[in-house]
């Protein structure tokens, strides 16, 4: 299991204009699944722009385990030779994926289909986390969970069948991971495995998964859900792609430099695919100075570089349906709702506090601790800004192993009165390894509590 770790706190303080152009590391969706179906197909498959953060690395030493031969070259590109579907084989020891929960989960929906054993561990967060909602499907197509600990969480073992059903599965919460873990499970079913998604969630298993040529077709029911089939045992083919940068990552400094007066930057090369957009699609009702440019499509994705300039917010409604759209993205639209003028209501919050920590706790508090002044229910959170920042900052907020936590309080460090603490930063290298350089290139100032750049 994963080893328990020192946590290192970081301090952001008020900040001059930001300026700069900057790329951020390549989409986390994406990277997992380019790794996984490049490491099944067959043949050689080609990665750019691949994020090597820890949550990515884990899935590629996943995927090595199970037969795959993938290597990082000299150029940075990740040349990825696969098993072919069908040909996994069994890991020598359980498969650790530490604080990745869409590793995890997609990978129990691959493994879980094969007559193998797989185990399944990861670090205190993970291992917190609900699975029941991948092993609900995963049982009916006849996986058998050998192990698992109480409520269905990791450490979990699992066996498949001789021969996995293919099953039709309408997924019972707007949650693409288990769309993909049941998508995954289907490539080892003979016929046709159906996923209903009634609320359309982050389609880059569908599109990533024709790219390598599988058969699979989306059509509309009478109700407006999407139905999902695809044609199990196929062929993959190996090939070329390019991973856009990932829009969650752009949130933070999108955000700081719509919070900090004077400033403007631009990131290049941003996903623009409309199952992430909903941050730019409210922070731009805010009132948010964003100028999309240079639109083009790339590795069958659309792509764009973005233009913030410091603006003046106002708070907004935003509404329940957006959420999948941007369901990583609310600690940092909380964040940027605390400098808005008036009151922000955000809404359809459930599934926020089965992320990487109780996010929606984790956020209220955070907030609270830095005089925000903001109200929280079961799926809801209202949040009263302070434009200017005048008397917000000033507390230390916990990050529960959670890395947008961690970046999010950052950035409302660097645009409130006082500074934010948050007590450890160690988490950020999951998904955005190069955040503080990145930040500190713009002009952000983030430093370990001692004054010590971070
Ligand atoms: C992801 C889906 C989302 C998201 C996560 C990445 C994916 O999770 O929060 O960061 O790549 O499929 P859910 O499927 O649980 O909503």
């Amino acid at each position: 299991m994963t080893e328990p770790f020192a946590p290192r706190p970081a301090t952001a303080s008020k900040s001059a204009p930001l300026s700069g152009t900057v790329r951020v590391p390549g989409d986390k969706s994406i990277s997992h699944r380019a790794l996984i179906f490049g490491g099944l197909a067959s043949g050689e498959t080609r990665i750019a722009g691949l994020l090597e953060g820890e949550d990515v690395l884990r899935t590629a030493a996943a995927m090595r385990a199970m037969g795959a031969a993938l290597a990082r070259r000299p150029d940075g590109t990740w040349q990825v030779t696969g098993t072919g579907n069908g040909c996994l084989l069994a890991p020598e020891g359980p498969l650790d994926f530490g604080n990745a929960g869409t590793g995890s989960r997609l990978v129990m929906g691959l493994a879980g289909a094969y007559a193998m054993r797989t185990t399944f561990v990861g670090d205190a967060s993970l291992s917190r986390r609900p699975m029941g909602r991948v092993l609900d499907p995963l049982r009916a197509m006849g996986v058998q969970v050998v192990e698992a600990a109480p409520g269905d969480r990791m450490p979990i073992t699992l066996e498949g069948p001789k021969h996995t059903a293919p099953i039709s599965y309408r997924v019972p919460m707007a949650s693409a991971q288990v769309k993909s873990a049941v998508l995954l499970a289907g490539l080892n079913a003979p016929g046709v495995t159906t996923v209903i998604e009634p609320v359309m969630t982050r389609d880059h298993t569908e599109r990533m998964l024709t790219g390598f040529g599988a058969q699979l077709e989306v059509t509309r029911g009478a109700d407006g859900a999407r139905h999902i089939a695809l044609e199990g045992q196929g062929r993959l083919a190996g090939r070329t792609l390019t991973v856009p940068g990932d829009p969650s990552s752009a949130a933070f400094p999108l955000v700081a430099a719509l919070l900090v007066p004077g400033s403007r930057v631009t990131i290049e090369n941003v996903l623009m695919n409309e199952t992430r957009a909903g941050l730019i699609e409210t922070l731009v009702e805010m009132g948010g100075d964003i100028a999309v440019d240079n639109r083009r499509e790339e590795g069958g994705e659309t792509v764009a570089d973005l233009t913030v300039r410091g603006s003046e917010l106002r708070g907004v409604a935003v509404p329940a349906e957006r959420a999948p759209a941007m369901i990583d993205e609310y600690p940092v639209l909380a964040v940027a709702a605390a400098f808005a003028e008036g009151e922000t209501r955000m809404a359809g919050l459930g599934e926020l506090r089965v992320k990487e920590s109780d996010r929606l706790s984790a956020v209220a508090a955070g907030l609270a601790a830095n005089g925000v002044d903001c109200r929280s229910g079961a799926d809801w959170l209202t949040v009263r800004g302070r434009p200017g920042g005048a008397g917000l900052g000033g507390g230390t907020v916990e990050t529960h192993l959670d890395h947008r936590i961690a970046m999010a309080f950052l950035v409302m460090g660097l645009a409130s009165e006082r500074p934010v603490t948050v007590d450890d930063r160690t988490m950020i290298a999951t998904s955005f390894p190069d955040f503080e350089p990145l930040m500190a290139r713009l002009g952000a100032t983030i430093a370990a509590p001692d004054g010590v750049p971070a």
